[in-house]
């Protein structure tokens, strides 16, 4: 099985929101993702606006042909946008206002995760889960008929230069579950150069969604290169 790219583009957002003008744009930033040879294009329509806005997911959404995976939370409001503008993919995340970044995975017990996954489901939409990964949150995918989850990597990466041994058997565990249960297994979460490859490896994941790493690099190096560089890595660290 090979492994998929998606790149997170909101920072993109982030710096344009940060003067309030037009540029940099993100719509521009997803065609140089496409061209760069990534597979898919993953953003965040948060509560709050505080990167990518409707108008950047609506104009991503109906411009740029690959797939684009939208992040939202299940509230009322998220579901009708995605049921709208009709995204392949929807990765349902919890969202707090306060949070810097999306900072656990899904509570797969909650009511409001339950009628937001029935709703997409109902309008055939594609639904994946970003969830902790553990055998229960897995277990419960496949109870809920899910076809897709993603596995929040933030522990195994911040752990990454200290002892990340029960991270990682975790996430390969879960992915072999998914494997067997007919679940996509996606993960992402503060992945960069460094830590990358061990997650890559797992050929039970099929795909990897990174922002932070890949825009901050993208100051440096641009975002073609930045890519680039990624997607070599990913691709040597499966052969
Ligand atoms: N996957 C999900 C569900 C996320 O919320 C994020 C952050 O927006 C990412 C992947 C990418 O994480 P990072 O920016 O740390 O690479």
């Amino acid at each position: 099985m090979s492994i998929r790219l998606g790149v997170n583009i909101d920072h993109v957002a982030t710096l344009r929101n940060a003067r309030k003008i037009s540029e940099p744009s993100p719509l521009e930033a997803a065609k140089v993702v496409k061209k760069s040879g990534a597979h898919l294009i993953t953003i965040h329509l948060r509560e709050d606006r505080r990167h990518i806005n409707d108008n950047d997911a609506k104009q991503i959404i109906k411009n740029i042909d690959l797939d684009i995976n939208l992040e939202i939370g299940p509230t009322e409001e998220m579901i009708d946008f995605a049921i709208n503008h009709k995204p392949e993919f929807i990765c349902l995340v919890p969202e707090k206002r306060e949070e810097i970044t999306t900072e656990g995975g899904l509570n797969l017990d909650l009511k409001e995760v339950i009628l937001a996954i029935e709703k997409l489901q109902k309008n055939n939409l594609n639904v994946c889960l970003f969830i902790d990964p553990t055998i229960e949150n897995i277990k419960k995918s496949k109870q809920l008929d899910i076809k897709y989850v993603e596995l929040h990597t933030g522990n195994y990466s911040n752990n990454f230069l200290k002892n990340f041994d029960k991270e990682i058997s975790l996430i390969k565990d879960c992915a072999k579950l998914c494997k067997e249960f007919n679940i996509s297994c996606h993960a992402g979460h503060g992945l960069n150069y460094d830590n990358v490859a061990l997650i890559a490896k797992i050929k039970e994941i099929s795909e990897l969604n990174i922002g932070h790493s890949i825009i901050s690099n993208s100051i440096f190096f641009g975002l073609e290169k930045s890519i680039k560089k990624m997607i070599e890595i990913m691709k040597n660290s499966r052969e």
